[in-house]
């Protein structure tokens, strides 16, 4: 075992000594934050296949911890006893914790362990939206003083791979514009309200007797977790932290419009579009404009029903990217469920453990717009 120091701030001060990790070499130990549908994925899969999730080049993966509010529970739920902790804070201090996985969700805990790992020195794999576009530029900071990796694919379209191509394999391009269909939730409501000719209130009272639906719905509804994930995306593609609350996400006019989200779409604005051929869809877009400017929105737009982005239904994702010179490429699949988006944390794991470092690596520091 290296030695490293204990020292564990949630600021950006400097650390006092920790040995660098190696890529190669010893298993890295992970300690994984929250055990519900998307880390008991993780948890199983490390605990079930970790053997398999080794790179040619990568470090072996062990899982040292597993941090949850509800012991008994997660136990009865056949997670492996003497891991479980209800002591997140800890298992992140821990001196022999080499990388943090963190999936509860929410804004704190999550950030202040986050940013104390990193500033550890000790990598983090997130899937929490909220936490990257809300504390982005703080995060990178630490990450970045502190020579530590942060990876965050499982934030943005879930199993879909997005962020790390935009980063590594379109890096020779100049980014134009992002657009897609973000949020699974929105889609499924607007999909059903397509396809049965039912009212918002109706479907949205099925989406959450089904389970597709938070009993707070506003996040997705309104809009807030779409543009989470743009703010991401827009890291990536136009190398700078987008303020949330400064994205789009009211129509001054159109389907929905003064009502944020999908909040103001009704039966009669489905049937209006489709007597166009066209199809109501959340879409996320951000552009760079002439002047070099990011323009930046989540609204309900009307697209051509046979377009991609209109075939785009249930709880599916599609992001499309324009880039010079590549012109136009689009990923789809999955954007969420414990499985799918399990392949993206495991994936950024796999990736810590070959060294490859954060999402961002090889891109410059972001600036803020
Ligand atoms: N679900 C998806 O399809 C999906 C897709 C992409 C990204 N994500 C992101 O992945 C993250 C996890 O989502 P999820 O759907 O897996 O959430 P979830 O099912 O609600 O699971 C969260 C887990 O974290 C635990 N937890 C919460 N606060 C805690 C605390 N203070 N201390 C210890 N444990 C705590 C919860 O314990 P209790 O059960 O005891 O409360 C639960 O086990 C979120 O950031 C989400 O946005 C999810």
């Amino acid at each position: 075992m290296k030695e490293r120091s204990a020292t564990i701030r949630a600021d950006d001060s400097p650390v006092t000594s920790r040995s660098p990790m190696s890529p190669r070499g010893r298993a890295l130990r992970i300690a994984v934050l929250g055990a519900g549908t998307v880390g008991g994925e993780v948890v199983r899969a490390l605990v079930e296949r970790g053997s398999e999730l080794v790179a040619a080049d990568g470090a072996p993966l062990e899982l040292a911890g597993i941090a949850v509010r509800d012991i008994a529970r997660a136990r009865a739920a056949g997670l492996p006893a003497e891991l479980l902790t209800d002591a997140p804070a800890h298992l992140v201090a821990a001196d022999d914790t080499d990388v943090v996985v963190e999936l509860m969700g929410g804004d704190e805990p999550a950030h202040t362990l986050i940013a104390a790992a990193l500033a550890a020195g000790k990598a983090v794999v997130s899937a929490n939206k909220h936490v990257i576009a809300h504390h982005g530029p703080e995060l990178e900071a630490i990450a970045r003083r502190t020579g530590a990796a942060l990876r965050f694919e499982a934030a943005v379209g879930g199993g879909v791979p997005v962020l790390g191509p935009l980063a590594t394999e379109l890096a020779a391009n100049r980014v134009t514009a992002v657009r897609g269909i973000v949020n699974g939730t929105t889609n499924y409501i607007l999909s059903a309200m397509s396809d049965e000719g039912r009212e918002y209130a109706d479907v949205l009272a099925a989406a959450q007797a089904a389970g597709y639906a938070e009993a707070d719905p506003r996040g997705d509804v309104e809009g807030h977790d779409a543009v989470n994930k743009l703010v991401i995306l827009a890291r990536l593609a136009f190398g700078v932290w987008l303020d949330p609350a400064t994205v789009t996400t009211i129509a001054i006019d159109g389907p929905g419009a003064a009502r944020p989200g999908i909040t103001g779409i009704g039966a009669a604005d489905i049937a209006s579009a489709a007597a166009l051929g066209r199809t109501i869809k959340l879409v996320a877009d951000a552009r760079r404009d002439d002047e070099g400017s990011i323009l930046a929105s989540v609204l309900p737009t009307a697209v051509p029903t046979e377009s991609a982005l209109g075939r785009t239904s249930g709880v599916l994702n599609r992001i499309e990217i324009d880039g010079e010179p590549v012109g136009t490429v689009a990923f789809s699949g999955p954007g969420a469920g414990g499985p799918a988006t399990s392949s993206a944390v495991l994936a950024d794991l796999i990736a810590i453990a070959r060294g490859l470092g954060s999402t961002w690596a090889g891109l410059p520091p972001a600036g803020a717009a």
